[in-house]
Formats: C-alpha cells, sequence, structure tokens
C-alpha cells in the first residue's frame, strides 16, 4: 500500500501527478488556508506533508498526528517548525536550500536598487499623473555603485548577495554574521566582518539575510534604526518579524534613514497599517524566490524529499538526520 501524504497548499500540477506515482495524495488544489486544527484533521492518516512555510508544525500538532513522518517545506526558511519538537516526535523536517539562493540574491539586489533609486514612489507619482515637468532633484535617491552594502546574516544568501555587490557594483562589502566565514569564501564575496554597531554605522544599504528564530525578533528596532545613517536604506528578505515593523514606520516618517524595502513582515499577509502610509517605502508580498523555474525547483526538491524518505528511506535535505539516525 503506498503511504498517505498531504500537499497543505496548492502546488505545480506536474509536481502533484509526481507525487500521486509514489503515494495516495490529498492535495489542497482550491489553496485554503486551514486552521491549525482543520490541518491536524487533514492531516489524520497522513505519513508526510508538504508545506509552504505557513504552516506551524508544533508539539501540539505533532500530538495529535502520530502517524507522520516527515514534514517538507517548500521555502529554505523554517521558522514553522519547531525543530527541537519535531525531533522529539521523531518526525523529520526537510527544506529546500540552494536552488532559490541565486534568484533570491537576484530579488534582495533588485529591492536595494528600488529603494535607493525611489523606483515605487516614482512609478506611483506618475500613475497618479502628477509628473508635469523635468526637476533637479525630482526623485533624487542614493547611489548604488561605489557604496558601502551592509549584510546582516551570511548564509548562501546573503554571500550571494555580497558577490553581486562587491563584483558588479564596485561595493565595499561589510558583513556582520555569528561566525566568521573562511578566508577564501570572505575573499570570493569580497566582504569583511564588521560588529553589528559598525555595520548599522557604515552601511549605506543594509539588507537583512538571517534566519528567523525568537532571538532574532526585532534585531532591527527603534534603538538599531537609530544607529544608521540618515541617507542609509534597509532591506529586509529575511522573515517578517525581524524588523520592528512600526520602529521603521515611524523611523522613515521622521528621516532617521532614508527608505526601505521589505519583502517579509511580522505577521503576513497583514502588513504593519502604518507601513502603508509611508512613502518611502517598498512593499512586496514575499516573492524574493518567486521565478517560475526556481518554485517548480523548490517544489521538485520537497517532493524529492517525500519520495526519497518515506520510499526509498533517505531524504535529500534534512534538517534533523539525527531522527534517521538516531
Ligand atoms: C524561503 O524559501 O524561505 C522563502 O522565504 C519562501 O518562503
Amino acid at each position: 500500500m503506498k503511504p498517505s501524504i498531504l500537499v497543505a497548499r496548492a502546488v505545480f500540477p506536474q509536481i502533484l501527478t509526481l507525487l500521486e506515482q509514489h503515494f495516495e495524495v490529498t492535495a489542497n488544489q482550491d489553496d485554503t488556508v486551514w486552521t491549525p486544527a482543520e490541518l491536524i484533521q487533514q492531516l489524520q492518516g497522513k505519513q508526510g506533508v508538504f508545506t509552504t512555510g505557513s504552516q506551524r508544525i508544533d508539539a501540539q500538532l505533532l500530538a495529535a498526528c502520530p502517524d507522520l513522518k516527515i514534514c517538507a517545506n517548500m521555502a529554505v526558511g523554517y521558522n514553522n517548525f519547531d525543530l527541537n519538537a519535531m525531533t522529539a516526535a521523531g518526525v523529520l523536517a526537510t527544506n529546500t536550500p540552494d536552488v532559490l539562493t541565486e534568484t533570491t540574491a537576484d530579488f534582495g539586489f533588485a529591492l536595494i536598487m528600488a529603494t535607493a533609486r525611489r523606483m515605487a514612489e516614482s512609478e506611483r507619482f506618475l500613475r497618479a499623473g502628477l509628473w508635469t515637468s523635468w526637476r533637479y532633484d525630482m526623485f533624487a535617491g542614493s547611489d548604488v555603485y561605489g557604496s558601502t552594502l551592509g549584510i546582516l546574516g551570511m548564509g548562501r544568501i546573503g554571500q550571494a548577495i555580497a558577490r553581486r555587490g562587491a563584483h558588479g557594483f564596485g561595493m565595499k562589502v561589510i558583513y556582520h554574521n555569528r561566525s566568521r566565514l573562511d578566508a577564501a569564501t570572505e575573499s570570493a564575496c569580497g566582504a569583511t566582518l564588521v560588529s553589528k554597531q559598525e555595520l548599522l554605522a557604515q552601511s549605506d544599504h543594509l539588507i537583512l539575510v538571517l534566519p528567523y528564530s525568537p532571538e532574532a525578533h526585532h534585531t532591527i528596532g527603534a534603538a538599531e534604526l537609530a544607529q544608521m545613517k540618515p541617507t542609509a536604506t534597509l532591506v529586509n528578505i529575511a522573515r517578517g518579524g525581524i524588523v520592528d515593523d512600526a520602529a521603521l514606520a515611524a523611523a522613515l516618517k521622521q528621516g532617521t534613514i532614508a527608505a526601505a524595502g521589505l519583502d517579509v513582515f511580522d505577521g503576513e499577509p497583514n502588513v504593519h497599517p502604518d507601513l502603508l502610509t509611508v512613502p518611502n517605502v517598498v512593499l512586496t508580498p514575499h516573492i524574493a524566490s518567486a521565478t517560475m523555474p526556481t518554485r517548480l525547483a523548490m517544489a521538485q526538491l520537497a517532493a524529492d524529499n517525500l519520495i526519497g524518505f518515506l520510499v526509498n528511506g533517505k531524504a535529500m535535505t534534512p534538517l534533523n538526520p539525527q531522527v534517521v539516525t538516531a
């Protein structure tokens, strides 16, 4: 008998077809957003689940779903997983690293450019029919080429952004991270390790690429924003909650920093109402990895993890491999 799995959100039809070759699949092509109780109900009798980053897998859910053996996230971030609880319950967690690195770095850079060069703000102006003449300082932003790029969180995506900055845009690249990169990687990225304080004070453009954890909550709040240059821009492509959105909206209004670009929000898809009223912020709906080839590669890897583990006994990208080896 084939194992049973749940695909918790809508997914590419060809991925569903692939999964159906190996599993009894309960799909959700209507893309209903289930409550935690509904998710638990849908998971009854399922050995695996294909998640997309917005389904919380915690001790309460695991206790109520005793058949569950693997949760395969179609995302590199996995803050929707309580990894300790999953490990304690003997449930394997997988994510989708690598396949989205360059695409996400492209988007991070696009957001840096759009924010520094005031692209969203000026487009809204044009669409509103307000453009009546050229003016010397109209939507004058800040330079990206030759400026100082600060990167907070220097994993795969941070490094890919650093390479773009150092080698494509002649930027001085500084970074802050839990651990220092080895010398060869630092040199390939053209990046120098600095303290968090130096990063805040020296960056012309600061991008956040660190993973979310409770310790990372509000890593950037009013105190940190106050340490940045008034001409600086801030971009968050990491996770909502890393920035204090209310403090950021206030800082943008007061001119503490010049502008921000945000792809992720605390409590998304809800966006802090204050952010919607400030002009100098570019807002996008969590789309940093959203190109068709990359989203397909992410879905394929999540499916390969389910097939690899439930059919062949070996997942491709496990987060808690000790579950298998224990
Ligand atoms: C990721 O992969 O973590 C992206 O943020 C998409 O959820």
